[in-house]
């Protein structure tokens, strides 16, 4: 049996990391596909990763190119290609500028990789998600798109943080689009079991709120150059693995809703298991009055970027 066949669409800061670490879990062999005058760079990146395996005995094999047919019978395609955000910029100022990478990428996915589990990455990701699926006319349970994981990761480890308890234990998740308006639903936070309501003021969890919104952000002002991208390639090889090891992980992950918590036809943060068979399941719940008000806020967000991808 050969091993499953990862291919990164983009091969930048998060591409690079999510090459690393897929590699040191063994998840697959990995092709880091970017633009030609990239070519060379990725084929370094790749040999460079490659040779730090035999440390710890892993035996992936990566490669890197400029050829989509490279990627042919992918298992899974992460795309990370598009532009950062600068600082000033929020995610939907990319919007036309990745929306004519994602077309290209798109087009070329469905013509290598039909088969494929794609993981779409690219900001501004409610609406770059949006418009993979609509392009590629992929079934809705091979498309999906990253944020929910890494925005509930930011929560935990603010949670962490402020309870000074293992971020390990903290159990928590953010809904809604990737962007100022997401929901962290702190009402059903946990540490170790325990509700978070407990263990914090009120104060205290309206602030990690609000930073878990802007954390983004608040990385893009750091660097003043580009985003983050340790903890999103971490939050993007949380759901390969979770697919290719049928894991069936529950990860906040923008996912097609038809009907779920009254949403219909958009890619929203919702909680999302994650197995061999794709998206398999979206898990709903009842939400509470201000939950659902913040939902619909949120939704209001998603719905203005998509509808400026003219796609719909
Ligand atoms: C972030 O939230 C880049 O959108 C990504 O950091």
């Amino acid at each position: 049996m050969s091993r499953p066949k990862i291919a990164l669409i983009g091969g930048g800061q998060v591409g690079g990391n999510i090459a690393l670490l897929s590699a040191q879990k063994e998840l697959g062999d990995i092709i880091i596909l970017d633009i030609p005058e990239a070519e060379n760079f990725m084929k370094g990146k790749a040999l460079d990763i490659s040779q730090l395996l035999p440390h710890d005995g892993y035996d992936s094999k990566l490669s890197g190119t400029s050829n989509f047919e490279d990627i042919k019978d992918s298992d899974v395609v992460v795309i990370t290609a598009g532009f950062p955000r600068q600082p000033g910029m929020n995610r939907e100022d990319l919007l036309q500028k990745n929306l004519d990478i994602m077309t290209n990428v798109a087009n070329q996915v469905k013509k290598y990789a039909p088969k494929a589990f794609v993981i779409v990455v690219s900001n501004p990701l409610d609406a770059m998600v949006y418009a993979f699926h609509k392009i590629s006319g992929f079934p809705k349970n091979k498309v999906v798109g990253m944020a929910g994981a890494l925005d509930s990761a930011r929560f935990r480890a603010f949670i962490a943080e402020a309870t000074n308890l293992s971020s390990q234990d903290v159990n928590c998740m953010v809904l809604g689009g990737h962007g100022d308006t997401m929901v962290p639903v702190s009402r059903l936070a946990t540490v170790g079991g325990v509700p978070l309501s407990s263990l914090l003021s009120e104060n205290e969890i309206i602030a990690i709120e609000n930073r878990t919104r802007v954390g983004g952000g608040e990385i893009v002002k750091l660097f003043g150059k580009g985003s983050a991208f340790y903890a999103p390639a971490q939050s993007a090889v949380e759901m390969i693995e979770s697919f290719v090891r049928d894991k069936k992980r529950v990860i906040p992950c923008a996912s097609l809703c038809e009907g779920e918590f009254d949403i219909d036809g958009y890619f929203i943060g919702v909680p999302t298991v994650i197995g061999s068979g794709g998206v398999e399941k979206i898990l709903t719940f009842d939400l509470d009055k201000d939950e659902k008000a913040a939902l619909s806020n949120t939704l209001v967000e998603v719905k203005k970027t998509v509808s400026e991808t003219g796609l719909q």
